[in-house]
This record gives C-alpha cells, sequence and structure tokens, in this order.
C-alpha cells in the first residue's frame, strides 16, 4: 500500500510531467479531465497532509489573491541590453567586429528569435525554482516568484539530475496572441482600457498584485540565457539543448551559423515564418557560441560585444495624400483623417489613415499630393509616420487644420491643454446629434433593435426625429413608407422602441449621453440616488461624495441637468414611459448568502468602492466590522491590504476574499 506522502510525491511526480507535456511540448498524453481529477485528489491530499506541504507542488501555481507589494532584489549578474541594428550591413559589421576581436580565430554565431515580451530572471537551487526577477533597472528588479509559479510552462522541479546545483536562466514571457485577443476584448466589453500590444499585456500582467490574475490570463515563457559557475557545457548552445532536457521552454528556431551568408539566410526565413508564431517577435539576436570567446570579447557599459540584435523594421508602405477629410463624433470632437492611394500594407488594403490632431499634422508637415509612408503597428488603425520629402516634385498646398465644423459650419474650440479641436454646437450639429441617438440606442443602452445608423440618419433628415425620445412617437405607417421598410420592419421598430421602456433606470442614465458618465458610472449614480429627480437636484459635492465620482464627472453632470433642452428631453422620455428610477425590487434584492459571516473590507477596490462592497454585505446578510479578530469570517482584500491586517489574517486563518471571489460568492 502506498503511504500518503508517497501517493502525494507519486501525483506530484505525474502532474509536473502532464503540465511539461502539455505547456513546454504541445503534446499532452492524458485529457484534461483526468489531469483536473489528478489534481483535485492532489489537493484533497495536501489539505489533510499539511505536514508534507511544498512551495513547488503543483498545486501551487492556482496562485492566491494575497496582496503583496513586490520586494526589490539586486542581480546577481547584471541584466544587460543588446545594441540594435536594424540592415543586414550593421549585422556584417558585427561579424566583422567580432573576427578582429577574436584575432582572427574561428567562431561560431547561435542565431534566435528576439521574443517581445517582458524578460525574466530565474534561480533554481537544487533543481528547484527558488526565485524569479523582473529585469527592474538592470541592476535591481522586482521579486515576482509568486506570479511566475503560475505560468504552467516554467519548471518549479527540474528533471533529470545533470543540472548545476545553483544557476540563473533569462528568457522572456510572452502572453500568445491567441490570449492577448481574448483579453482584450473582454477589456472592451467592459469597457476598461485595452492593452496596446502584447508585450505591455504580459508586463502588465506580471506585475499584478494577485496572482490568481496571473494564474487565469495563460502567459507562456521562452528561454534563451544561462548563467553561473557549473554550467554544463562551455557553449551557449550546448546549454540551451541541455536547458531543454531540465525541463525549460527552449525555442525550436535557435541555430548555429558559420558565416554571414548563413546569418542572411536565417533572418530571410524568419522574417516570414515568424508570422504563423504563437507569440509576438521583433528581430532576432547572434550570439558567439563559445563562452570562452565570450568572454575574450567582453562587455561595453551596456552590453555584451559578443551579441547582437536585429529588429524587424514595421510594415510601411508608400503611398500618395489626396485629401484630408475631418469626422465630427458625437461628442464634438474632430478627427482629421487622410485619404489615401490605395495600397497593400500586411496583407489589407489601406485607403484612409488617421491623423489624430493638428499637432500631428504640423509635425509632419504634411502637403496634400505628398508621398507618406503608413504604418500598422501594434495598433489596428493605420498611421503616417513620415514623409518622403524627396519624392516631392510639385509642392501641393500645405495641410492646414481646419477652424469651422465641416458639418455645421461653427467655429471650433480648443480646450486649454488639450490636443483635439471640437465643434460647440452640440443641439445644432448633425453628426453630434445622430451619433447621440446612436448611442442612446445601442446594445448596452437602450438596447433598440432593428435601428441602425443609416435608419437614423433617414429619421433625422426627414424631420421625423430631432433627438432621442422623438423614436418614441414614431407611427408605424410613416416609417412603412419610407424607402426600404416595410410593414413588418416598421411594425419590429416600434416594438423595440416600445420594449425599450423596460430597460432599467441605469442604463436610461447612460443612454442620455453625458459626457464621462459610462456604464459603471451610471451604475454607480442611479444606486447611490436611486432617481433622476435626485440627481437632477444633486450638487457637484453631492455627487462627489458618492465615491469615485471625480470633479471632472461630477461637474458634467451637473452642467448636463442644467440645460433646459436636457430637462425637458428628460421629461418626454418620462412620459413615454422610460424607467427614471431604480425598481423597488433591485433595491431590495436581499438574500441570505451571507448570512452569519463577519467580513472585513481591506484595500482599495476596482469594482465597487468600499461603501458599495459595505451595502452589497448587508444586502446579502452578512455583517460588516471593522478590524480583524477570531470572529472575522472572511476579508475581503482589495489592493494594498494593510501588513497588519494581513500578518493578523493569516495568524488567525481568516479566508482572504478577493473582489471577484466575492462578487462570485453573492452572484
Ligand atoms: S539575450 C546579455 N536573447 O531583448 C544578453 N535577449 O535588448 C541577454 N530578448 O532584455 C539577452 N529575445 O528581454 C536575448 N533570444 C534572446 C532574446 C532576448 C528577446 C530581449 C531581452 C533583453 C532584450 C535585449
Amino acid at each position: 500500500m502506498e503511504s500518503p506522502q508517497e501517493k502525494i510525491e507519486r501525483l506530484r511526480r505525474e502532474l509536473d510531467e502532464h503540465n511539461y507535456n502539455y505547456y513546454v511540448l504541445n503534446a499532452p498524453t492524458i485529457d484534461d479531465r483526468t489531469f483536473d481529477e489528478m489534481m483535485h485528489e492532489l489537493q484533497g491530499l495536501e489539505e489533510t497532509f499539511p505536514q508534507y506541504f511544498d512551495p513547488n507542488s503543483p498545486t501551487q501555481r492556482v496562485g492566491n489573491d494575497i496582496n503583496r507589494s513586490f520586494s526589490q532584489v539586486e542581480h546577481r549578474y547584471p541584466m544587460l541590453s543588446l545594441s540594435n541594428t536594424y540592415s543586414i550591413e550593421e549585422v556584417s559589421a558585427f561579424y566583422e567586429r567580432v573576427r578582429s576581436g577574436l584575432m582572427g580565430e574561428d567562431f561560431e554565431l547561435v542565431g534566435e528569435l528576439k521574443y517581445d515580451g517582458t524578460s525574466i530572471s530565474l534561480i533554481y537551487e537544487g533543481g528547484r525554482l527558488v526565485r524569479a526577477v523582473t529585469r527592474g533597472d538592470g541592476t535591481r528588479g522586482d521579486d515576482v516568484t509568486e506570479n511566475v509559479k503560475t505560468i504552467r510552462s516554467i519548471p518549479l522541479q527540474l528533471r533529470g539530475n545533470d543540472y548545476p546545483d545553483s544557476f540563473e536562466i533569462r528568457g522572456e514571457i510572452l502572453m500568445p496572441w491567441a490570449v492577448f485577443d481574448t483579453l482584450n476584448k473582454e477589456r472592451e466589453e467592459q469597457e476598461e482600457p485595452l492593452f496596446a500590444n502584447p508585450r505591455n499585456a504580459a508586463a502588465g500582467t506580471l506585475k499584478s498584485q494577485n496572482s490568481a490574475v496571473v494564474a487565469a490570463r495563460g502567459l507562456d515563457a521562452y528561454l534563451y540565457y544561462l548563467l553561473g559557475e557549473n554550467l554544463p557545457a562551455d557553449t551557449h548552445y550546448e546549454n540551451l539543448q541541455y536547458a531543454r532536457s531540465w525541463g525549460f521552454k527552449v525555442s525550436d528556431a535557435v541555430r548555429k551559423l558559420h558565416s554571414v551568408e548563413e546569418v542572411k539566410e536565417y533572418i530571410n526565413y524568419w522574417d516570414m515564418e515568424r508570422k504563423n508564431l504563437p507569440v509576438a517577435t521583433d528581430g532576432m539576436v547572434f550570439k558567439v557560441n563559445s563562452l570562452r570567446q565570450q568572454k575574450n570579447l567582453g562587455y561595453t557599459a551596456k552590453s555584451p560585444r559578443w551579441a547582437i540584435a536585429y529588429k524587424f523594421q514595421a510594415e510601411k508602405a508608400l503611398t500618395r495624400l489626396n485629401s484630408v477629410s475631418y469626422q465630427v463624433g458625437r461628442t464634438g470632437t474632430v478627427t482629421p483623417v487622410a485619404n489615401l492611394d490605395p495600397v497593400l500594407l500586411s496583407g489589407t488594403i489601406v485607403k484612409r489613415a488617421t491623423l489624430h490632431n493638428e499637432d500631428i499634422i504640423n509635425a509632419l508637415d504634411l502637403h496634400i499630393g505628398d508621398m507618406v509612408f503608413v504604418e500598422k503597428g501594434g495598433e489596428i488603425i493605420p498611421k503616417i509616420t513620415a514623409v518622403d520629402t524627396s519624392a516631392r516634385l510639385l509642392i501641393g498646398e500645405k495641410v492646414r487644420f481646419i477652424r469651422t465644423c465641416p458639418e455645421c459650419g461653427t467655429p471650433l474650440k480648443r480646450i486649454e491643454g488639450e490636443a483635439a479641436w471640437f465643434c460647440p454646437n452640440e443641439k445644432g450639429c448633425p453628426p453630434q446629434i445622430k451619433g447621440r441617438i446612436e448611442h442612446f440606442i445601442s446594445r448596452k443602452a437602450m438596447n433598440i433593435e432593428g435601428l441602425g445608423s443609416e435608419t437614423i440618419g433617414q429619421f433625422y433628415s426627414l424631420g421625423l426625429v430631432r433627438d432621442a425620445s422623438d423614436l418614441y412617437t414614431l407611427q408605424p405607417d410613416v416609417i412603412a413608407g419610407l424607402e426600404r421598410m416595410g410593414e413588418r420592419s416598421a411594425q419590429n421598430i416600434v416594438d423595440a422602441v416600445k420594449q425599450s421602456c423596460s430597460v432599467p433606470f441605469e442604463r436610461v442614465l447612460f443612454a442620455l449621453g453625458i459626457r464621462y458618465v459610462g456604464e459603471t458610472v451610471a451604475k454607480k449614480l442611479a444606486l447611490a440616488l436611486h432617481s433622476i429627480d435626485r440627481i437632477i437636484e444633486a450638487t457637484t459635492e453631492d455627487l462627489i461624495r458618492i465615491g469615485d465620482i471625480g470633479v471632472r464627472i461630477a461637474q458634467s453632470v451637473v452642467a448636463y441637468f442644467s440645460d433646459e433642452d436636457n430637462l425637458r428631453f428628460v421629461e418626454r422620455l418620462r412620459q413615454y414611459g422610460v424607467q427614471m428610477q431604480i425598481t423597488e425590487e433591485r433595491l431590495s434584492e436581499r438574500t441570505d448568502k451571507l448570512s452569519g459571516a463577519t467580513i472585513v473590507i481591506s484595500g482599495t477596490f476596482t469594482h465597487h468602492s468600499r461603501d458599495e462592497y459595505k451595502a452589497l454585505i448587508e444586502q446579502h446578510g452578512g455583517i460588516n466590522t471593522g478590524s480583524v479578530s477570531g470572529k472575522t469570517t472572511y476579508i475581503l482584500a482589495g489592493e494594498n491590504m494593510g501588513p497588519a491586517k494581513l500578518e493578523k489574517a493569516r495568524k488567525l486563518g481568516v479566508r482572504i476574499l478577493s473582489e471577484e471571489e466575492f462578487l462570485e460568492m453573492i452572484q
């Protein structure tokens, strides 16, 4: 019979093996369900036999929600950067420098991909991961060990037995494209700021205060550099092969190269092939293979003389600027757009590019007819990055940012300190009016289906709808008589409009389109003040007192409701049956999910304010108290929870809940 200890150890070994097969080799040998069952079994055993606790057990990869600020750690060897080149010629020059630096001795280079993530230093002792540190300033970095442990492709316990007792390995932590796309989609839906590229997303995630967040984000890691006194081989290439055998993810793209010719072939091959990789790369790295030769070549103040990075050019195309047009958005902001000769860029035809604002146009010194470079960086919308002034034969008219609204002729205004110009004619400028109606009917606002921007445009130009409240007066027979409409679609529209009368008040508030009042702010206002009448009466100070409502938002709300037209608009909506207060049911959504629980709130939060959490605890039958004691059931912990509280909680064995866990509990 296997003893509990033996069983725990066996399960750990087997789960490590399956993790390795899945995350490093991409070749799982069991299905997810079996894996989960084994993990559960191990978790159960570890709970029953806490004396066998091991910080590197596969169960420890799930992360926890203990808030911590990272401690700073000095690097044993400074983390240097590489000097960059952008052309084959510069790489050849590097090759020659190495040759003469080595007094004509033969040498090999190792070609690798340059992974575009965030660099990490991992320390292993006795085959176990003991510390993971970010690059920081190169000399000191943040200790992110707990977060790194959640990355499944990083071994917590090495395989085999020929690893040095103590060594450091460096590499890049990456967020795969697929994970990045999904993450941004989620953030977009929640109106959270998007990550510009996978590198920022990986770096941001790694610095998360909550390792459970890291665990959920699906990071990956490639390792590319070993350091230590007792490395197994005296070449970089062989050491990487060893590292692979110990369970590290080492890229299959690593190659030994023997001439500038081979370097060129390598560059040409990977310049194309890298587009098929699941992770972002921004170039290649060439390193001298022999460690002895590396030592001979040494370092400059900033980077090794034995290595160089070759960076890919961002994809760009050269095309002609035909004209600049100006778009007016819902809030009146005027955005300049470049109209271009169609050109192929990263597989799509580009005809337009954003010019952002007046300052950018002036900085580029744009003239109509100029040949311009368009680039698609990590961003989705292409932008103009430079003008090819050498191609200017006849100089066209200088592009000057307009001073009057292209839609309604009103003189534009620019807010001190801001780059954007806007049209102040909110009541009479057609795209602003139409934009507000479109916002009103959008999915997250009143969710009126069957109406698109074209139909809104049609209603508006015929004078049927001057603001969103007119939608409630539309008659089916009038709509049915319009172009591209029938009785059926007319009736559907009228029904959908009517249906929107049941949309809850907080979404109505969002639908009004008050500047700076997004979904979340609208919800806060509605929960705090309950009705439109109380919001109308509220002063700036009243609003700020709600918590999480800043001066800018508060002033904007007050300004909106001090406008007679807006008040009349709200009154009309109320008459047509639109919800203007929060319902009793919503207010009294009481449950006993937390009945008997005493909960302490600590730290700062992202989803709700402290007061809201307090209200939620009470709403669900719990008791909110101020200090941690033997009676405390949970601590609801946000970021930066005080260390004293944390220590006390640990001692008393009080369970710590993250915001997400708490919200799930009361779901
Ligand atoms: S070697 C002393 N190899 O690029 C040389 N770096 O500017 C240590 N990087 O901070 C670095 N892929 O984050 C090396 N295959 C690779 C790399 C790589 C990406 C990053 C790394 C480093 C930066 C150098």
